[in-house]
């Protein structure tokens, strides 16, 4: 698949996955919460979990039906509601002190910490209520699916993911960690995430845990999710801010572990090419068609090749 060819793709995702998310995040929320949220989750981000999802969904054959393209649907619009979330958390003076995101003051600048707070616990709590829709909502999405998808994406988000990442990345402030250390961190932090959304896109097709495609297109989130996190420290380090969205060199003006600080630039970049070869060959092992996986095959690659 080309560039161009995925842009496409992509662009008919996003359109759905955007509508979506315009109709499910509420501008009814009390006292301006509605509007945090949407700030925080709308019009924002390159929304690669959710791409991650869909072409996971696709390759694995969970799109021939409309209870397939539902959960896939579902799927990719909660794991951005997590992601955006774990971003206006990041952004707040405790943890990162950002006051730039995806090219728009942070929600705290724009509307305040403790509204930033409630507005990150509240997009938490509505990816699941996603996940979980009544059976008139939700187009036959079983209950199993349903608490399957739950499960992988609250798995990925708390301590033994996302929130257990970023508590070692603050605890890690000014220290040097070694690499099995700082792997384990990214891996958390953001990797986890990505892996989820590879995973819950499989879910939707019910390929079960013990089969070879699960385990390969596991296997290719894994170094993906990694890959990710490796990549956006070195766009911290090379892009100005006006590219990236966020502010630029933040990583070694906060003194922050990073495979930048640990391995080098070149270093750091060697390890995004190992991981991308590690993912594609992932895929080729997986017993799925080339033609099925190549939407994943050109995320991984644009994963990698970003400028932001
Ligand atoms: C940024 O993620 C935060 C990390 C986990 C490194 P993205 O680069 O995917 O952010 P958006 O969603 O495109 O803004
Ligand atoms: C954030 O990592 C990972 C999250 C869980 C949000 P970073 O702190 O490096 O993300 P950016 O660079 O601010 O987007
Ligand atoms: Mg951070
Ligand atoms: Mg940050
Ligand atoms: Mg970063």
């Amino acid at each position: 698949m080309s560039p161009e060819q995925l842009q496409s793709w992509s662009a008919d995702v996003l359109a759905r996955v955007e509508s979506a998310l315009g109709e499910w995040v509420p501008t009814s929320a009390p006292a301006g919460l509605g509007e945090a949220m949407r700030y925080g989750v709308l019009d924002g981000g390159k929304r690669l979990r959710a791409l991650l999802v869909q072409a996971a969904a696709e390759a694995a054959g969970a799109m021939g039906t409309d209870a397939g393209r539902e959960a896939a649907l579902r799927a990719a619009c909660a794991v951005e509601l997590i992601h955006a979330y774990s971003l206006v958390h990041d952004d707040m003076p405790c943890m990162d002190n950002d006051v730039l995101r995806r090219g728009k003051p942070t929600v705290h600048v724009a509307f305040g910490e403790a509204q930033a707070m409630l507005a990150g616990d509240a997009m938490q709590a509505l990816a699941f209520e996603v996940l979980t829709p009544d059976a008139g909502e939700g187009a036959g999405v079983s209950p199993a699916l349903q608490s399957r998808l739950v499960r992988i994406l609250a798995r990925a988000s708390g301590q033994a993911g996302m929130a257990g990442g970023q508590a070692i990345d603050l605890a890690s402030v000014g220290r040097a960690l070694d690499e099995a250390t700082l792997r384990d961190m990214h891996r958390r932090k953001t990797g986890a995430l990505l892996r989820a959304s590879v995973q819950m896109g499989a879910a939707c097709a019910d390929l079960r845990a013990d089969s070879l495609a699960w385990q390969a297109l596991t296997e290719y989130g894994h170094a993906m999710g990694l890959a990710f996190q490796i990549v956006d420290d070195v766009l911290d380090a090379t892009q100005p801010s006006d590219t990236l969205g966020k502010t630029a060199g933040k990583d070694a003006d906060a003194n922050k572990p990073t495979y930048v600080s640990l391995l080098g630039l070149d270093g750091a970049r060697t390890e995004a090419a190992e991981l991308l070869a590690q993912s594609l060959a992932a895929l080729s092992r997986s017993g799925l068609e080339a033609r099925a996986t190549a939407p994943l095959a050109a995320l991984a690659e644009r994963i990698v090749h970003r400028d932001h």
